[in-house]
């Protein structure tokens, strides 16, 4: 019985270490060509590669990182599961990058960098944050930890998902009936929703025209979620007054694309929360374990839902 490791070398070190202490009965393999490809059973990878058929006996499907839209989810076998990455060091990630990016923007930092660039010393009437709203599109693993991290600094919180969540302290909507609601109350928006054909171009005239004058927009969950013109066209006309920007379509930009040089725009390269290649494979082992005993893995996509 094999697992098929195929990401980055440094990870694949770390992962190999953890694997032979803690499941030394399954044999661990970073190299597909030499692998007999029926002894494999799980892979842990970033998509799918295109000879997945060659692995007749594959039962789990890990996929390296939180997001699984890169799979097509259609075409792998029936019989294997999908399993996205559920682990602490991610979860960590992005609750620093959005602390960051919520502080950032509510202390009109994206102004004051402008600002410096044309040597201006001016400042501008700062609201506390009882006084404003997030609001998070999303409440799985991430949305619901970093709406936990938020608590402190008191800002008024709210959360929007598919099915009904209650979240202490976080004001909750849910479907379509709960959003416009959710909407028209977030002066920080963070959008945190897996890519399915439901979220796809997601934030859009319509969402942005829906939030209130001046709120702004913290992007962390995929590219093709995003209207790139809606949204500077909402930057230009004034209805919106920032954003951070992690994720975009295409990634990386192209050269002279308006996000790059926006002033209303911070722009991150797909960095807000990265796999930990120690706490991802106590993830995955955890998860082996829970399989060998007839348990649902932890992260288990619902094909239907595609997340
Ligand atoms: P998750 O646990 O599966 O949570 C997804 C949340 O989105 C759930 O609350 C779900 O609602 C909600 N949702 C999904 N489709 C919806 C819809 N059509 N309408 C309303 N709500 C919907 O996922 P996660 O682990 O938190 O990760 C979220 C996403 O973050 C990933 O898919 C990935 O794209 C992105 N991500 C980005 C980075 C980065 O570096 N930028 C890093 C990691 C992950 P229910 O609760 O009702 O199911
Ligand atoms: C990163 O974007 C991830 O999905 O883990």
């Amino acid at each position: 019985m094999t697992l098929l490791f195929n990401s980055d070398a440094e990870r694949g070190r770390v992962f190999r270490e953890a694997f032979a202490i803690a499941l030394p009965d399954l044999a661990f393999s970073t190299d597909a060509a030499t692998v007999d490809p029926q002894d494999v059973r799980y892979l842990v990878t970033w998509t799918a590669p295109d000879d997945l058929d060659r692995y007749a006996n594959l039962e789990i499907v890990f996929s390296i990182g939180a997001g699984v839209d890169q799979f097509r989810i259609d075409r792998l076998p029936a019989a294997v599961k999908l399993v996205r990455m559920v682990e602490d060091g991610i979860v960590r990630m992005m609750c620093e990058y959005v602390a960051l990016a919520v502080l950032a923007l509510h202390r009109n930092l994206h102004t004051y960098f402008d600002q410096q660039r044309k040597h201006e010393w001016r400042g501008i009437p700062q609201k506390q944050a009882a006084a404003r709203n997030v609001g998070v599109l999303g409440l799985g693993i991430l949305g619901s930890a970093v709406l936990e991290r938020l608590q402190p600094f008191g800002f008024g919180l709210s959360g929007w998902s598919r099915s009904p969540r209650a979240i202490d302290g976080v004001h909750c909507y849910s479907g379509q009936d709960g959003l416009k609601s959710f909407l028209e109350k977030v002066d920080i928006l963070v959008c945190l929703l897996p890519l399915t054909d439901e979220t796809r171009s997601f934030l859009n005239a319509e969402l942005f025209a829906t939030l209130p004058l001046g709120a702004s927009l913290i992007h962390a969950g995929r590219g093709p979620q995003l209207d790139h013109q809606a949204l500077v066209d909402a930057l230009d006309r004034g209805h919106l007054s920032g954003a951070v920007i992690d994720v975009t379509d295409p990634e990386p930009l192209p050269p002279g694309h308006a996000f790059w040089s926006h002033p209303k725009i911070i722009l991150t390269p797909h960095v807000a929360s990265v796999t930990q290649a120690d706490t991802a494979a106590r993830a995955i082992i955890d998860n082996i374990k829970r399989h060998r005993k007839g348990q649902d893995p932890i992260g288990l996509v619902d094909r239907a839902r595609g997340y």
